[in-house]
Formats: C-alpha cells, sequence, structure tokens
C-alpha cells in the first residue's frame, strides 16, 4: 500500500493546484534520511512531540509514527504527540487514514482528528493548538520573477 502510494496515493490533483500548494510529497527514503538526523533516544521519549506543519498526506509523519512504535512507545502516546496541520481536506484525509492503519484500530481516530488538522499554518495558533484569533496579515510584494510573494 505504501509503495503504490510513492507512485499515486489516489487523490486526483491538477498541475494548477500542484503548482498552487507545492504538492509534492516527501518520498519515504529521503524521509528515512530526514529521520536519521534526529537523536536515536528522541524515538523511545513518550514525551517528544513532533509536529509537520505542512504534512500533506502523511509521509513524513506516518515514518514518524512507525519509528515510535519500532521504539516502543505506546499507540496512545505515539498518537497523542503527533501533530499536522495541513490545507487541503483531502490530504488531511488521506493523512489520517494512514495513521489510522499503522495503528491497526479506530481506537485512537477522536486523537489523530484533534491533532491533523485541516488549516493554513499561517491561521493555526500551534502552541494552544486552536484555529489563530489574530490572522496574520500579508502585504503582497511584486517578485522580479513577475509574480506576487507573501511578506510579513
Ligand atoms: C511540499 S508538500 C510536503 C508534504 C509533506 N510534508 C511531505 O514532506 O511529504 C507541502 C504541503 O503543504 C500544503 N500546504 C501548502 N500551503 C500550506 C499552508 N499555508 N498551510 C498548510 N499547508 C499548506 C500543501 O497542500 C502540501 O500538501
Amino acid at each position: 500500500m505504501d509503495n503504490l502510494l510513492e507512485l499515486h496515493d489516489g487523490i486526483e490533483r491538477s498541475t494548477e493546484r500542484i503548482k498552487k500548494n507545492g504538492e509534492v510529497f516527501t518520498p519515504a527514503p529521503i524521509v528515512e534520511l530526514m529521520c536519521n538526523i534526529c537523536p536515536e533516544e528522541d524515538w523511545a521519549d513518550p514525551d517528544k512531540i513532533f509536529l509537520d506543519p505542512t504534512c500533506g498526506n502523511g509521509q513524513i509523519l506516518c515514518t514518524i509514527l512507525k519509528k515510535r512504535l519500532a521504539a516502543g512507545v505506546s499507540k496512545k502516546d505515539a498518537i497523542s504527540t503527533l501533530f499536522g496541520i495541513e490545507l487541503m481536506q483531502d490530504n488531511v484525509d488521506l493523512c489520517r487514514q494512514r495513521l489510522a492503519q499503522i495503528l491497526e484500530t479506530d481506537l485512537y481516530n477522536n486523537i489523530i482528528k484533534e491533532n491533523i488538522v485541516c488549516s493554513s499554518i499561517f491561521d493555526w495558533d500551534i502552541e494552544n493548538w486552536q484555529p489563530r484569533k489574530d490572522k496574520i496579515k500579508f502585504k503582497h510584494k511584486q517578485s522580479s520573477l513577475g509574480g506576487t510573494k507573501k511578506i510579513f
């Protein structure tokens, strides 16, 4: 299933949508390499918190969850310390589904729903894990490449 996901995860994405949102997901071997940077003892620490602020279909979060479980962290602790934010609802749904599949139970679906949220990172208050009350305002600046870019 996960190998097939590398080729196509079942969500139809137009070229325009991929370009607009930057929906290019990290291949599993690259995620593994990234995870190798993390100190070995962190995987087994039930209190460590992991966040992917633009989690897509869950490529990074799924690997983290597997590594946490393999290190002996309980399913409940592993999923309670895993957080993701993603703009597109279909990616969020797939990410939640993949995490539940790894846990091989629906028991923690409420935690998954609370921890993997559909929002723009700019509209989400990470510290209090809720929508931001004060929206970040952007100014748009003409970029030298012809488009516009957001600046704070
Ligand atoms: C380059 S992909 C990376 C996904 C995942 N982290 C990975 O490495 O496979 C970026 C993801 O960020 C989402 N995204 C784009 N703008 C966002 C925003 N402002 N807030 C949250 N997610 C956003 C896109 O929909 C896309 O799924």
